[in-house]
């Protein structure tokens, strides 16, 4: 049997789309990578200038403009199309923006014939992907969404700075919404292996106390730190998404915080939030439910409950 071309498609080329282009070009993720946006001359440009990489970068990706006709064999859709929140506004108010494009994009992708997998950033992230699983019609298992993936992320950076350890050898999850509601999963948060509020506990003297409250505002304000310095957030997104993507075709069966549509799991039901969530080459395999503390499922209720509340402007 002939090797399987991996083909991916981002649409929205923009600062997001671009970054996460780059980004799996240079880690050699997909074979053909197809780059959609309203602004034809934008996906254009950006695939021209995508395919100088080539040269430099250990194995080839054929890299183009297309349209949304060209999907039907994509394996992952990469959705970034939509707008940054604008100074002042948090990302639930780009809603109604960003669910208008959704319905004008989806059912065009859902022509072609597509039967991958979604992946989508757009914000806000868990209501949008929420909102493609019904526009798409796909199972729930294949519409998957950034979530709080990157806000993990963020959290096991600023925890490696305190504990002076590689992020990578950390594991925990926020949770929630990826938005001002997201929380972190403290009970289930390990430092190789060791409970982190064991360790806390343990290098009080050395490190003091540690707020981690303070912590969390920290993680859930990152993002409009970076946005009122440049405009927009782009390489930490566009990792994640090259990063998501890649664990898609390795069928690495990796535990990443997703944004994934709950049915029945945490009690939820008609709802797509941040949860750790198994990540396979067939899309989400299973969604993690970890025992949280009476604490933290007060958060993550409150955080559905926000979530719940603006679906309702949309219609659901
Ligand atoms: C951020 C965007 C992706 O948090 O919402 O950087």
């Amino acid at each position: 049997m002939g090797k399987t071309t991996r083909k991916v498609a981002i649409i929205g080329t923009g600062l997001v789309g671009s970054s996460a282009a780059y980004s799996i070009i240079n880690q050699g993720i997909c074979e053909e990578l197809l780059m959609i946006d309203i602004n034809k001359e934008r996906a254009i440009g950006e695939s021209l200038d995508l395919s100088h990489c080539i040269d430099f970068v250990n194995s080839r990706t054929k890299v183009r403009a297309a349209s949304y006709s060209d999907l039907e064999d994509v394996d992952v859709a990469i959705i970034t199309a939509g707008p940054p929140p604008k100074p002042g506004q948090t990302r639930l108010d780009t809603l109604g923006i960003g669910a208008k494009i959704m319905e004008d994009i989806v059912p065009q992708i859902m022509a072609s014939g597509f039967d991958g997998i979604f992946l989508i950033a757009s914000n806000p992230v868990d209501i949008i992907t929420y909102h493609v699983w019904k526009l798409s019609g796909l199972p729930r298992h294949r519409v998957i969404g950034t979530g709080t993936s990157l806000d993990s992320s963020r959290l096991k950076t600023f925890l490696s700075e305190i504990l002076d350890v590689d992020p990578r050898s950390i594991s925990g999850y926020m949770m929630g919404e990826h938005g001002d509601s997201q929380f972190a999963a403290w009970s289930h948060t390990y430092v190789g292996g060791k409970p982190l509020l064991e360790i806390l506990e343990e290098r009080k003297e050395e490190l003091g106390e540690i707020d981690l409250d303070e912590i969390v505002d920290k993680v859930r304000k990152v993002g409009f730190e970076i946005l009122k310095r440049k405009g927009t957030t782009y390489y930490g997104i566009g990792n994640a998404l090259a990063y998501i993507t890649k664990s898609i075709f390795n069928d690495d069966h990796k535990i990443i915080a997703l944004s994934c549509v709950l049915d029945g799991e945490y009690g939820e039901r008609e709802i797509c939030t941040g949860v750790p969530a198994v990540i396979t080459r067939e899309g989400i395999k299973e969604i993690i439910e970890l025992r949280l503390t009476e604490e933290e499922q007060a958060k993550f209720k409150q955080s559905n409950a926000i979530l719940r509340q603006y679906m309702e402007s949309i219609g659901y």
